[in-house]
């Protein structure tokens, strides 16, 4: 396995998503496969990329607007390899551009980058075509960059809400793979190890594709850190024990009011932990905000294949093939069980329709 998480203390990048040496593909590691086998993909179409996220072999909402802004770099290059003609290449850029964002709805991040490099062909139309799709590479690599800085300040401002020694629970995955480096959930621990902080983490397996026993006990066992495994109805439990002092979960779309959209199961995590009087925090960058969703009943959820339930993690059917099966994605966790979003920029508090609109102000 790629010993990306920590080099001497330091947190590593890890190469989740990158361009080819010559910048004609988009690099993933497929994420589907870990913890077993570090398989890299690379992915030099539209299907290949449409799939690769559609797939979760890239996953995880600011990992999965790195890699579109990356794929529409890549394809702007085989477009103008078609047209040198402006408006040939923005309407052939369009058409890719909304099929890749048809691939998941509910992680904004994905239409939030695709929009962001769709503009800069906007803003450049001046240029020749071949000159746009160079700035569009730079575009793209600013994304990841800047999801490297704010996932460092998420991290920081996180940290500062817990002590050495505390137990913290979380859901999913929010770390270095899920991101481009640190991770928004898991950055202040991965932070306050590299302090010589120790934190007991709690993560929750996450049914059913186990991006938690996967990919975040994983991730936090390789860099040392105290984790403990646990199924998704075991948190009540070790709540009850008095083993959490914080819940700490990234988020997929965070609407205006504060209502956050995660992974399903995240809502169960607020509601218990607000019964046991323990803060339940979203961490997640300004890019995971949508101010154009008032509430998260404006959110689309994603509803997946039945067989992730029935099938996908066993060798036999854990179920009759008849038997109907409800598998969103995703829910959303209501504002008023939230007691902060921490952002690059702060931390905000309710009331979230006030705090979330001073984020942007500035
Ligand atoms: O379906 P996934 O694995 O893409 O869902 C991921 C999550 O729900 C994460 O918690 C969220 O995207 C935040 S990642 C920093």
């Amino acid at each position: 396995m790629a010993e990306f998480l920590m080099e001497d203390g330091e947190m590593a990048q890890p190469e989740n998503v990158r361009l080819s040496e010559d910048g004609k593909a988009v690099v993933i590691l497929d994420q589907t496969q870990l913890p077993n086998v570090t398989e890299f993909l690379t992915l030099d179409t539209p299907k290949k990329m449409y799939d690769a996220i559609f797939e979760l072999q890239v996953r995880g909402a600011p990992a999965i607007g790195i890699c579109a802004g990356y794929c529409m770099y890549v394809l702007s290059g085989q477009i103008a390899e078609e047209t040198k003609d402006y408006e040939g290449f923005l309407a052939k850029f369009r058409e890719q551009k909304e099929y890749l964002n048809s691939s998941r709805p509910t992680a904004v991040n994905l239409s939030w980058a695709l929009n962001r490099m769709e503009n800069t062909v906007v803003a450049n139309k001046e240029r020749s075509v071949e000159e746009i799709v160079e700035i569009l590479g730079a575009e793209a690599k600013e994304i990841q960059a800047e999801d490297q800085r704010m996932c460092r300040a998420i991290s920081e401002y996180g940290l500062s809400l817990i002590k050495d020694g505390d137990g913290i629970l979380t859901h999913c995955n929010a770390g270095p793979l899920a991101t481009s480096s640190y991770g928004t959930a898991l950055g202040p621990l991965f932070l306050g190890k590299e302090r010589g902080m120790n934190f007991h983490v709690f993560s929750d397996e996450t049914r059913p594709l186990l991006q938690g026993a996967r990919l975040t006990s994983y991730e936090l066992q390789k860099a040392g850190i105290d984790v403990t495994l646990i199924c998704d109805n075991m948190a009540s439990i070790v709540m009850k024990n008095g083993w959490v002092q914080a819940c700490f979960v990234g988020c997929d779309r965070v609407a205006a009011n504060g209502d956050a959209a995660n992974k399903i199961g995240t809502s169960g995590v607020a509601i218990l932990a607000k019964y046991y009087g323990i803060p339940f925090y979203v961490l997640g960058p300004t890019s995971t905000i949508d101010m154009n969703c008032k509430t998260g009943a404006d959110i689309k959820i994603e509803l997946r294949n039945p067989d992730e339930i029935k099938k996908k993690f066993y060798e036999k059917p854990m179920a009759l093939e008849e038997v109907k099966c409800y598998n969103p994605a995703f829910d959303v966790t209501d504002h008023e069980l939230i007691a902060g979003i921490i952002t690059e920029k702060g931390i905000c508090r309710a009331p979230y329709t006030e705090s979330l609109v001073k984020l942007f102000e500035d």
